[in-house]
């Protein structure tokens, strides 16, 4: 999809993957709607969109919070008519154990990760289905999806059931004949942003946030279903998929500390 002249979401926009995504598409006239919680950040990098020749608009609240996917989707209409390019990125991935997790650190992992995307979804959904033109929501996953990772088991746990969820939504919308309405999942590696920067996770083969935006400004582009990168870790991943169950195990749980 041709991503100049046209008014795109990007949610969690305030830093890391988000931000640098909003400053790429920020080249090519756009109108950009930026979310996020902190709201000087997220001005901060409003002003930087403009500087780089796009509109911005930027929308301050909590996404896992049903109202506010509702009233965000509401004022891009109000102001820009249709949305053609939804990238909804937020999450979080805090470590966590499967000795020490609560119901409740589970439920919040899960709101962040996964609501925070259908809340977001379903008004997205309700207006593009009417809409004439070719359009598109584009979900930040990762490529924990796949394996239940160890320190990530809600994290991966969350992503896994949004993938899932947007594998129903495609065959859905093209059987019901609603074929303009493309459906992405993007799936990063281990990118450097400041949200993983000390999380201490291993990460092979990290990319920068500028690396990680041009790939997503490629997947759009090419309308990728799954747009999966970098290659490095792509392969890993396939690999992982087909390997033996207990060399996948001992392969992912190397470099875990053996205390907990
Ligand atoms: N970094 C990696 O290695 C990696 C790998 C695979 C996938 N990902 C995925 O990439 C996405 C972005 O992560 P990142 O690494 O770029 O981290 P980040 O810099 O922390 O970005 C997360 C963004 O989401 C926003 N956010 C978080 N919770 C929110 C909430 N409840 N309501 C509204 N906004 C919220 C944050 O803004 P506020 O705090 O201002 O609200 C921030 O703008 C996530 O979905 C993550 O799972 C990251």
């Amino acid at each position: 999809m041709n991503y100049s002249d046209k008014t795109i979401l990007i949610t969690g926009a305030s830093s890391g993957i988000g931000a640098a995504t909003a400053l790429e598409l920020a080249k090519f006239n756009n109108r950009i709607i930026i979310t996020a919680r902190r709201e000087k950040l997220l001005d901060e990098i409003g002003k930087k969109i403009i500087a780089a020749g796009s509109d911005a608009m930027t929308i301050v609240g909590d996404a896992t919070q049903e109202s506010h996917g509702k009233d965000v989707v509401e004022q891009i209409i109000n102001t820009h008519g249709d949305i053609d390019i939804a990238i909804l990125n937020v999450g979080i991935g805090p470590p966590s154990n499967t000795l020490t997790i609560t119901p409740e650190t589970v439920r919040f992992c899960y709101e962040a990760n996964y609501y925070s995307f259908i809340n977001f979804f379903c008004p997205l959904i309700d207006r593009m289905k009417h809409q004439p033109s070719p359009c598109m929501i584009s979900h930040m996953n990762s490529q924990a999806t796949w394996f239940g990772i160890p320190m990530q088991g809600d994290y991966t746990a969350a992503k896994a059931a949004a993938r899932i969820f947007l594998d129903t939504a495609r065959m859905e919308l093209k059987h019901f004949g609603f074929n303009h309405i493309r459906l992405q999942t993007i799936h990063p590696g281990f990118v450097d942003t400041e949200a993983v920067r000390n999380d201490g996770i291993p990460s092979p083969n990290e990319i920068s946030e500028q690396a990680a935006a041009m790939y997503v400004l490629k997947g759009l582009k090419k309308e990728m279903r799954e747009n999966i990168f970098p290659p490095t870790t792509k392969w890993a991943t396939k690999l992982g998929k087909i390997v033996p169950h207990q060399m996948l195990t001992k392969i992912l749980l190397s470099a875990i500390p053996k205390r907990y």
